[in-house]
């Protein structure tokens, strides 16, 4: 696989796993091949199915809310999902599914090769950090497998929780000053004699 073209062009085709039976249409991802920021969801909903794109429903407009608080469209971004094809009745995609997918999910992330990694909800949260609470996790940025990954509530979880979104908006405003930081932190210039521990301004990357 050796454009994010490609992938879609095999996801489409795709019968690894039982969720290709159901579906409509598969949904492969979309967005700029050259973002800096990556947003993995959990997987396709009804709306999702039906026109093959990606967070095109109710969780999809708040989404753009979401991003637009940070001056950015969804063409900005780069947004997939960790299974491609809808599960069934919207139920979370079952493990055999998701490691049948993963090797689009994992092409993708290394042909996009992001600055930052945005996870929505338990699912994707659970790929990076297997076992990590949400509550513990989110509106934090931590490394895993040298990228940088920012977890972060679903939006689906705001459409029937009003008292969440609060939450979900207050991390999505803090993604600039992450993606800043992260910056500066690879920019920075290498002192002639390295400290023994990373500059204060990289330790607040791993608060
Ligand atoms: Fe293939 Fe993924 Fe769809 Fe399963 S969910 S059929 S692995 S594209
Ligand atoms: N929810 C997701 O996790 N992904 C979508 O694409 C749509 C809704």
């Amino acid at each position: 696989m050796n454009s994010l073209d490609e992938i879609a062009r095999l996801v489409r085709q795709c019968s690894d796993c039982e969720l290709g039976r159901g579906r409509k249409n598969a949904v492969p991802g979309e967005g700029s091949p050259d973002a800096d920021l990556m947003i993995i969801g959990e997987g396709p909903g009804a709306q999702e199915d039906l026109l093959g794109r990606p967070f095109v429903g109710r969780a999809g407009q708040f989404l753009d809310e979401l991003l637009g608080y940070i001056g950015l469209k969804r063409e900005d971004v780069f947004i997939a999902n960790m299974v491609k094809c809808r599960p069934p009745e919207n139920r979370d995609p079952l493990p055999a599914e998701v490691s049948a997918c993963n090797k689009y999910l994992e092409r993708q992330i290394e042909l996009l090769d992001p600055l930052l990694i945005v996870t929505l909800g338990r699912v994707s949260l659970a790929r990076f950090f297997p076992g990590e609470s949400m509550t513990r996790a989110r509106g934090k940025v931590r490394e895993k497998d040298g990228r940088f990954i920012y977890p972060v509530m679903h939006p689906a979880a705001a459409l029937y929780r009003q008292e969440v979104r609060p939450g979900i908006i207050e991390d999505f405003k803090a993604i600039p000053k992450v993606l800043d930081d992260i910056r500066n932190s690879s920019a920075a210039p290498i002192p002639a004699s390295a400290p023994e521990s990373p500059p204060a301004q990289q330790l607040s990357l791993f608060e």
